[in-house]
Protein backbone atom coordinates (compact mmCIF):
# COMPACT_ATOMS: atom_id res chain seq x y z
CA UNK A 1 0.00 0.00 0.00
CA UNK A 2 1.58 3.88 -1.01
CA UNK A 3 0.06 5.92 2.18
CA UNK A 4 1.02 10.13 1.74
CA UNK A 5 1.44 11.60 4.96
CA UNK A 6 0.31 15.57 5.22
CA UNK A 7 2.08 17.06 8.51
CA UNK A 8 0.99 20.25 9.33
CA UNK A 9 2.99 21.60 12.65
CA UNK A 10 5.73 24.05 12.28
CA UNK A 11 7.54 22.05 15.42
CA UNK A 12 9.86 19.76 13.57
CA UNK A 13 10.14 17.67 16.83
CA UNK A 14 6.54 18.50 17.61
CA UNK A 15 3.11 16.73 18.93
CA UNK A 16 1.82 15.82 15.71
CA UNK A 17 4.94 15.02 14.00
CA UNK A 18 5.99 12.56 16.57
CA UNK A 19 2.46 11.07 16.48
CA UNK A 20 2.96 11.07 12.46
CA UNK A 21 6.37 9.60 12.92
CA UNK A 22 5.39 6.50 14.65
CA UNK A 23 2.27 6.24 12.42
CA UNK A 24 5.23 6.00 9.73
CA UNK A 25 7.89 3.59 11.50
CA UNK A 26 4.46 1.26 12.03
CA UNK A 27 3.07 1.56 8.46
CA UNK A 28 7.30 1.29 6.91
CA UNK A 29 7.52 -2.07 9.28
CA UNK A 30 4.28 -3.29 8.26
CA UNK A 31 5.58 -3.34 4.58
CA UNK A 32 3.65 0.03 2.89
CA UNK A 33 5.77 2.81 1.36
CA UNK A 34 5.25 5.98 3.12
CA UNK A 35 6.17 9.35 1.48
CA UNK A 36 5.56 12.72 3.53
CA UNK A 37 5.04 16.00 3.29
CA UNK A 38 5.83 18.60 5.97
CA UNK A 39 3.53 21.19 4.96
CA UNK A 40 4.68 23.86 7.29
CA UNK A 41 8.38 23.41 5.26
CA UNK A 42 7.37 23.56 2.28
CA UNK A 43 6.06 26.38 -0.21
CA UNK A 44 2.45 26.75 -1.16
CA UNK A 45 0.24 29.12 -1.84
CA UNK A 46 -3.49 29.38 -0.63
CA UNK A 47 -6.51 28.92 -3.15
CA UNK A 48 -6.97 32.42 -4.92
CA UNK A 49 -10.42 30.69 -6.33
CA UNK A 50 -9.17 32.13 -9.67
CA UNK A 51 -10.89 28.59 -11.16
CA UNK A 52 -8.52 28.27 -14.01
CA UNK A 53 -7.60 24.30 -12.96
CA UNK A 54 -11.98 24.12 -13.44
CA UNK A 55 -11.09 21.78 -10.38
CA UNK A 56 -9.73 19.41 -12.55
CA UNK A 57 -6.54 21.00 -14.29
CA UNK A 58 -3.37 23.11 -13.71
CA UNK A 59 -2.92 25.31 -10.85
CA UNK A 60 -2.27 28.85 -11.62
CA UNK A 61 0.84 27.97 -9.09
CA UNK A 62 3.45 26.37 -9.76
CA UNK A 63 5.17 24.78 -6.27
CA UNK A 64 5.73 23.00 -3.49
CA UNK A 65 1.92 21.44 -4.08
CA UNK A 66 2.87 19.70 -7.16
CA UNK A 67 4.63 16.61 -4.70
CA UNK A 68 1.56 16.12 -3.20
CA UNK A 69 -0.34 16.14 -7.13
CA UNK A 70 2.38 13.58 -7.72
CA UNK A 71 1.85 10.86 -4.76
CA UNK A 72 -1.71 11.45 -3.94
CA UNK A 73 -3.80 10.25 -6.73
CA UNK A 74 -2.10 7.28 -6.90
CA UNK A 75 -1.50 6.82 -2.84
CA UNK A 76 -4.16 4.15 -1.37
CA UNK A 77 -4.10 6.15 1.57
CA UNK A 78 -3.38 9.63 3.14
CA UNK A 79 -2.99 10.35 6.39
CA UNK A 80 -3.53 14.38 8.04
CA UNK A 81 -1.54 15.11 10.99
CA UNK A 82 -1.92 18.46 12.63
CA UNK A 83 -1.76 19.99 16.03
CA UNK A 84 -5.38 21.82 17.09
CA UNK A 85 -4.59 25.55 15.72
CA UNK A 86 -7.70 27.78 17.69
CA UNK A 87 -9.91 24.87 17.54
CA UNK A 88 -9.63 23.82 13.83
CA UNK A 89 -5.81 22.18 12.05
CA UNK A 90 -2.97 24.21 11.09
CA UNK A 91 -3.20 26.78 8.20
CA UNK A 92 -0.41 25.10 6.45
CA UNK A 93 -2.10 22.10 6.03
CA UNK A 94 -5.37 24.00 5.09
CA UNK A 95 -3.50 25.63 2.32
CA UNK A 96 -2.80 22.17 1.24
CA UNK A 97 -5.86 20.72 1.42
CA UNK A 98 -7.55 23.98 -0.57
CA UNK A 99 -5.04 23.15 -3.32
CA UNK A 100 -6.90 19.49 -3.72
CA UNK A 101 -8.92 22.01 -5.46
CA UNK A 102 -7.27 21.76 -8.13
CA UNK A 103 -7.24 17.75 -8.57
CA UNK A 104 -10.52 17.24 -7.23
CA UNK A 105 -11.84 15.55 -10.28
CA UNK A 106 -9.01 13.22 -9.87
CA UNK A 107 -9.22 12.35 -6.13
CA UNK A 108 -12.67 11.07 -5.53
CA UNK A 109 -11.16 7.44 -5.63
CA UNK A 110 -11.72 5.27 -2.80
CA UNK A 111 -8.62 5.41 0.17
CA UNK A 112 -8.43 5.32 3.36
CA UNK A 113 -7.82 8.00 5.32
CA UNK A 114 -5.86 8.92 8.80
CA UNK A 115 -6.52 11.21 10.77
CA UNK A 116 -3.08 12.37 13.74
CA UNK A 117 -4.05 15.51 16.06
CA UNK A 118 -2.40 16.90 19.09
CA UNK A 119 -3.97 19.82 21.34
CA UNK A 120 -3.13 21.26 24.78
CA UNK A 121 -6.78 21.30 25.87
CA UNK A 122 -7.85 17.97 28.00
CA UNK A 123 -11.99 18.64 26.84
CA UNK A 124 -12.83 15.75 24.46
CA UNK A 125 -15.23 17.84 23.65
CA UNK A 126 -13.05 20.12 21.91
CA UNK A 127 -11.48 17.85 19.39
CA UNK A 128 -15.38 17.43 17.73
CA UNK A 129 -14.77 20.54 15.25
CA UNK A 130 -11.29 18.91 13.51
CA UNK A 131 -12.95 14.99 13.84
CA UNK A 132 -15.62 16.39 12.05
CA UNK A 133 -14.31 18.81 9.59
CA UNK A 134 -11.82 15.74 8.78
CA UNK A 135 -15.08 13.16 8.35
CA UNK A 136 -16.67 15.89 6.52
CA UNK A 137 -13.81 16.25 3.90
CA UNK A 138 -13.46 12.27 3.43
CA UNK A 139 -17.01 11.63 3.36
CA UNK A 140 -16.76 14.07 0.01
CA UNK A 141 -14.21 12.50 -1.09
CA UNK A 142 -15.44 9.18 -0.99
CA UNK A 143 -12.59 8.12 1.39
CA UNK A 144 -12.96 6.08 4.27
CA UNK A 145 -11.37 6.49 7.88
CA UNK A 146 -9.31 3.80 8.75
CA UNK A 147 -8.39 5.39 12.22
CA UNK A 148 -7.46 8.57 14.59
CA UNK A 149 -4.65 9.63 17.21
CA UNK A 150 -6.52 12.65 18.96
CA UNK A 151 -3.93 13.48 21.66
CA UNK A 152 -5.34 15.59 24.32
CA UNK A 153 -3.32 17.26 27.01
CA UNK A 154 -0.20 18.00 24.99
CA UNK A 155 1.62 21.62 24.93
CA UNK A 156 4.72 21.75 24.85
CA UNK A 157 6.98 20.21 22.37
CA UNK A 158 8.01 16.76 23.20
CA UNK A 159 4.88 16.49 25.40
CA UNK A 160 3.46 13.63 23.49
CA UNK A 161 6.25 11.50 24.22
CA UNK A 162 5.49 10.84 27.79
CA UNK A 163 1.72 9.73 26.44
CA UNK A 164 0.45 6.33 25.05
CA UNK A 165 -0.69 8.06 21.82
CA UNK A 166 2.66 7.36 20.31
CA UNK A 167 2.35 4.14 20.55
CA UNK A 168 -1.60 4.17 19.41
CA UNK A 169 -0.17 5.70 16.51
CA UNK A 170 2.78 3.56 15.27
CA UNK A 171 -0.32 0.40 16.00
CA UNK A 172 -2.44 1.66 13.55
CA UNK A 173 0.48 2.31 11.15
CA UNK A 174 1.30 -1.20 11.61
CA UNK A 175 -2.61 -2.53 11.06
CA UNK A 176 -3.37 -0.04 8.07
C1 LIG B 1 -1.36 29.22 17.22
C2 LIG B 1 -1.71 28.16 18.22
C3 LIG B 1 -3.04 27.92 18.50
C4 LIG B 1 -3.40 26.91 19.39
N1 LIG B 1 -4.71 26.69 19.63
C5 LIG B 1 -5.07 25.72 20.50
C6 LIG B 1 -6.46 25.46 20.78
O1 LIG B 1 -7.37 26.09 20.25
N2 LIG B 1 -6.75 24.50 21.67
C7 LIG B 1 -5.79 23.76 22.29
O2 LIG B 1 -6.13 22.89 23.09
N3 LIG B 1 -4.47 23.96 22.02
C8 LIG B 1 -4.10 24.91 21.14
N4 LIG B 1 -2.78 25.12 20.86
C9 LIG B 1 -1.77 24.21 21.43
C10 LIG B 1 -1.37 23.13 20.41
O3 LIG B 1 -2.49 22.54 19.80
C11 LIG B 1 -0.55 22.03 21.11
O4 LIG B 1 0.61 22.58 21.67
C12 LIG B 1 -0.20 20.94 20.13
O5 LIG B 1 0.25 19.80 20.82
C13 LIG B 1 0.88 21.41 19.16
O6 LIG B 1 1.20 20.39 18.27
P1 LIG B 1 2.63 20.37 17.56
O7 LIG B 1 3.66 20.18 18.65
O8 LIG B 1 2.55 19.23 16.64
O9 LIG B 1 2.79 21.65 16.85
C14 LIG B 1 -2.39 26.13 20.02
C15 LIG B 1 -1.04 26.39 19.73
C16 LIG B 1 -0.70 27.40 18.84
C17 LIG B 1 0.76 27.65 18.55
Amino acid sequence: MKILVITGSPRKNGNSNTLAENFIKGAEEAGHTVVRFDSAFKNVHPCVACNKCGMNGQCVFKDDFEFVKANIIDADAVVFATPMYYFGISAQIKAVIDRFYAINGQIHVPKKAVLLMTYADTSEKEAQPIISHYESLIKYLGWSDAGKVIAPGVWPEGAVKYTKYPEDAYTLGKSL
